[in-house]
């Protein structure tokens, strides 16, 4: 398979200044190091803060790594420039309220990308404006609506037609269908994975719910405190998961039938720490029931163990 996008010992650092003191760092992403194959969707999962959206913003750009290098179609992110990259990859966020301007009609935010980044004709725009709008499923009267009214599940479509605008071969996705009822969810999911196949994407998909990432990866990135904890193709993961932390987040799911729903915060017991405050060792070992006194020590690589890759001395 060809790696797309090829991350390399990805760090990002937030100085954070409380008044009167000096900043402190807060670790968002330690040692991030993972690829995203052709056609492929990866799955990326962790409690609240564990670092997802920074790394979905040092993706796109929005954020610039502290350290580490990411190359996208085997050139290096500081090589690209805008229009080239903007071309290969897109964010599709959770709330497409918040990232659409409220101001503009959907034709206009649709036919945005391409008037920035091609010297296309308004006619020409035009057509791939509302051939667009088809594929996605949003009704030709739509186009000369603003934002707010549109549904949930519309804005959704809204914000995924001009995320394709520019035929990328990525899109990251940011809990995407988080903000939707569950029977909208599905609709957009099978969305999302007829326009994989149609424009071959790869998919960085975020989410906190493990059902929808069971449904729709290929294989299955898990973090805990900005860094990966395991790492493996979905059925590995889901069916045999080594690290402690993702046999709890696991567990933690209540399973309703085959779905299962993780909710945020009732993940591992004790206090989730903070980004702030990383312990010397491993990040998990606070709340971990396999612990031993090494773990508090030293921090585990991630190794390739069991058919997947793992960061923990005890797996
Ligand atoms: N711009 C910023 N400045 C300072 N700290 C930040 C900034 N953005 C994120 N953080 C911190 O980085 C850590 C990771 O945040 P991030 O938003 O990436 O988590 P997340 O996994 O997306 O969480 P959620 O599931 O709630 O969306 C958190 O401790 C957060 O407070
Ligand atoms: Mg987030």
């Amino acid at each position: 398979m060809n790696n797309i996008l090829e991350v390399n010992s990805v760090n990002k650092i937030f100085p954070i200044r409380k008044m009167f003191k000096k900043p402190l760092d807060l670790k968002a992403l330690s040692d991030i190091n993972f690829t995203l194959g052709s056609n492929e969707t990866l799955g990326i999962v962790g409690e609240s803060g564990c670092g997802k959206s920074t790394l979905a913003k040092v993706l796109t750009k929005l954020e610039s790594p502290t350290s580490g290098d990411i190359e996208l179609l085997k050139i290096k992110y500081p090589d690209y420039n805008p229009k080239d990259f903007h071309s290969h990859i897109q964010m599709v966020f959770q709330d497409p309220y918040q990232s659409l301007n409220p101001r503009k009609k959907a034709f206009d935010i649709i036919a945005d990308p391409l008037r920035i980044n091609t010297d296309k004709s308004e006619a020409e725009i035009k057509e791939l404006v509302y051939a667009m709008m088809k594929r996605v499923g949003l009704r030709e009267e739509f186009a000369l609506r603003y934002p707010h009214h549109f549904s949930g599940g519309q804005r959704q479509r809204l914000g995924i037609a001009r995320a394709l605008m520019l035929r990328p071969k990525v899109l990251i996705l940011d809990e995407p269908v988080s903000a939707l009822d569950v029977s909208i969810q599905a609709q957009v999911l099978n969305l999302l994975l007829e326009l994989q196949q149609e424009f071959s994407l790869s998919y960085l998909f975020i989410s906190h719910d493990l059902s929808v990432v069971q449904h729709i990866s290929d294989r299955i990135l898990v973090m805990y405190l900005g860094r990966v904890v395991e790492y493996g193709s979905r059925d590995e993961i889901f069916n045999n998961p080594k690290h402690p932390y993702t046999q709890i987040l696991l567990d933690s799911a209540p399973k309703i039938g085959l779905k299962s729903i993780a909710t945020k915060n009732d993940v591992a017991p004790g206090e989730a720490p903070s980004a702030l405050y990383l312990p010397k060792g491993c990040a998990f070992a606070p709340r971990c029931p396999k612990k031993t006194a090494h773990c508090e020590e030293s921090i585990p690589p991630l190794e390739d163990k069991y058919n997947r890759m793992v960061a923990c001395f005890n797996a």
